[in-house]
């Protein structure tokens, strides 16, 4: 049938390719907008917690050699608002925990459980014998080992120039505790750095 009229308003967006798309793409991007940016102005959500701290240099440490064996692969660090999870885990995971955590470790892939609030729950004993071979303590693990771990020494020099990156982004260390990261960690292993990571994990919400 001819058209009898010239397309107005909703005939012209739905009979227009174009149109449509640019203008879903529009509501999208406002309905995010209105979502997201408020949260970056909310004390709740932008402000540490009470009683959390960066991390110290060995934690620091222990924190850069979980990114690099890739623990975050099999294990979040965000305890869900569900039950299930809290009861399990512990509190659940707030917003003002991670304001240090550059990037953060939420992780999206549980194979192992999640680590949020494993500081503490465990011996470092415990973590050393598990990390070496898991299946020492836990028969049924299909976590890999990390033997390396125990011979391997943090780069200590390593340190300063890190904590001084993580400044600018915003975590407040001072100049001391740049000046004497190297000698913080100077001779220590990267299990012992990996533990005192593990350790703290979670530990400023009781
Ligand atoms: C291939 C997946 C996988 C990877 C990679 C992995 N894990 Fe695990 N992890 C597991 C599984 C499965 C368990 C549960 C069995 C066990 O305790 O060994 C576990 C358990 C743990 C536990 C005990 C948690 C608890 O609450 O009982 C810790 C701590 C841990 N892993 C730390 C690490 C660290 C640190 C790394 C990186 C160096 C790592 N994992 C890498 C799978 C993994």
């Amino acid at each position: 049938m001819a058209q009898t009229h010239a397309p107005r308003g909703h005939e012209k967006i739905e009979t227009s390719n174009f149109l449509m798309i640019v203008l879903i793409l529009l509501t999208i991007a406002v309905g995010g907008i209105v979502e997201i940016v408020p949260l970056f102005f909310q004390r709740s959500t932008s402000q540490p917690v009470e009683g959390l701290k960066p991390y110290t240099a060995l934690q620091l440490a222990g924190r850069d050699i979980y990114q690099r064996e890739g623990c975050y692969n099999c294990h979040s660090q965000m305890i869900r608002p569900f039950r299930a999870e809290t009861l399990r885990y512990g509190h659940y995971s707030m917003a003002g925990e991670f304001v240090y955590d550059y990037p953060f470790q939420w992780g999206s892939k549980r194979t192992g459980p999640d680590l949020h609030r494993v500081g503490g729950k465990y011996s470092d004993e415990w973590h050393r014998i598990h990390l070496i071979n898991p299946r020492d303590l836990v028969p049924e693990s299909n976590m890999p080992a990390y033997p390396w771990l125990e011979t391997a020494t943090v780069d200590a020099e390593g340190m300063a120039p890190r904590m001084k990156a993580l400044r600018t982004l915003g975590v407040p260390y001072t100049d001391a505790e740049i000046a004497k990261a190297a000698d913080d960690v100077k001779g220590k292993t990267e299990l012992e750095a990996m533990i005192a990571y593990l350790q703290v994990l979670g530990t400023a919400v009781k």
